[in-house]
């Protein structure tokens, strides 16, 4: 059988970089996409993995990105949207301009990278989308309304496509991981520093509070975790037969247990509880 072929966005560091080397290690052509091709020394040395600019803001080098990979390797079989970044404050401090920021990578980015992928897959009669998502694309939790914000949107996006694709044998799945220790962090665009007299002083209140939940709660998910589980998990959606959602990550199972076994309002409360304990006046 010849070898299938994966394309992949934000290669360049975190989930997207261990996904290019698992997928080159089972054997796969990989194209391993990211802003800045030129930083990249580890993946250039592989065989089989071709390094290419792709910023998902920008149509034209996704379009060519696409097409170099067709050319090298004849094919896409599977296209993993992994690109993408958070950011904690209040909905009121970031600027409208940021908002804007994050909905174009983390929402239409995966929107413009799939439609430049999927002619091609009708063409060849089938594929398997990927959409990285995050627990924060199932939860609302305060300072990250517009993360998840942009996260729900990609949930809904792949379980619409999930069906609108199934007639073309195209698969669409998202992998959704808890919290893991990669450059997310320092990625994030936060703002708690922003608003005014009320907001800010709160906010910081409540991103100290998550802080020390964070560290009690690092054996279920956090800078300790292994972010090669989700690497792993990509592979597996990519592989087998999966559900159209996926979670991954210690945190992101007790999550989904919590959320399977009661009302969403009562979760929401609860959540209310562990997670904004303060009033703000
Ligand atoms: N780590 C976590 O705890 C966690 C949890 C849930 C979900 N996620 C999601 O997992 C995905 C990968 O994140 P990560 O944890 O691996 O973090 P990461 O190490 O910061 O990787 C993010 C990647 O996205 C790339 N990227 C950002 N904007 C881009 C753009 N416009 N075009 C192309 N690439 C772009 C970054 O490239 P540059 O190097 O050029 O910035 C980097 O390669 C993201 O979608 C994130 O939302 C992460």
């Amino acid at each position: 059988m010849s070898k299938k072929t994966v394309l992949i966005t934000g290669c360049s560091s975190g989930f997207g970089k261990l996904a290019a080397k698992k997928f080159q290690q089972e054997g796969w052509n990989v194209v391993a996409t990211m802003r800045s091709p030129d930083k990249e020394t580890e993946l250039t040395q592989l065989d089989d993995v071709l390094v290419t600019r792709l910023d998902v803001t920008d149509k034209e080098t996704v379009a060519e990105a696409v097409n170099q990979g067709i050319e090298k390797f004849g094919a896409i079989d599977v296209l993993v949207n992994n690109a993408g970044y958070g950011g904690h404050a209040y909905l009121e401090q970031f600027t409208e301009e940021q908002i804007y920021a994050m909905f174009e990578t983390n929402v239409f980015g995966v929107m413009r990278v799939c439609r430049a992928v999927l002619p091609h897959m009708r063409q060849q009669k089938g594929g398997t989308i990927i959409n990285v998502t995050s627990m924060a694309g199932y939860i609302g939790l305060s300072l990250g309304s517009t993360y998840s914000a942009s996260k729900f949107a990609v949930e809904g996006l792949t379980e619409g496509m999930a069906l609108e694709y199934k007639p073309f044998n195209i698969k669409v799945k998202a992998v959704a991981p808890g919290a893991f220790g990669t450059n997310f962090t320092a990625a994030n665009d936060n703002n708690l520093e922003n608003g005014d007299d009320e907001l800010k002083p709160y906010a910081q209140k409540i991103a100290a509070h998550f802080a020390a939940l964070a560290e009690q709660m690092q054996k279920q998910g956090g800078k300790d975790a292994d972010p090669q589980e989700v690497a792993d998990k990509i592979y597996e959606c990519a592989t087998t037969e999966t559900p159209v959602h996926n979670v991954v990550g210690a945190d992101a199972e007790i999550l989904m247990g919590m959320i399977n076994s009661m009302s969403r309002q009562d979760f929401i409360n609860q959540m209310g509880v562990m997670l904004t304990p303060q009033e703000a006046n």
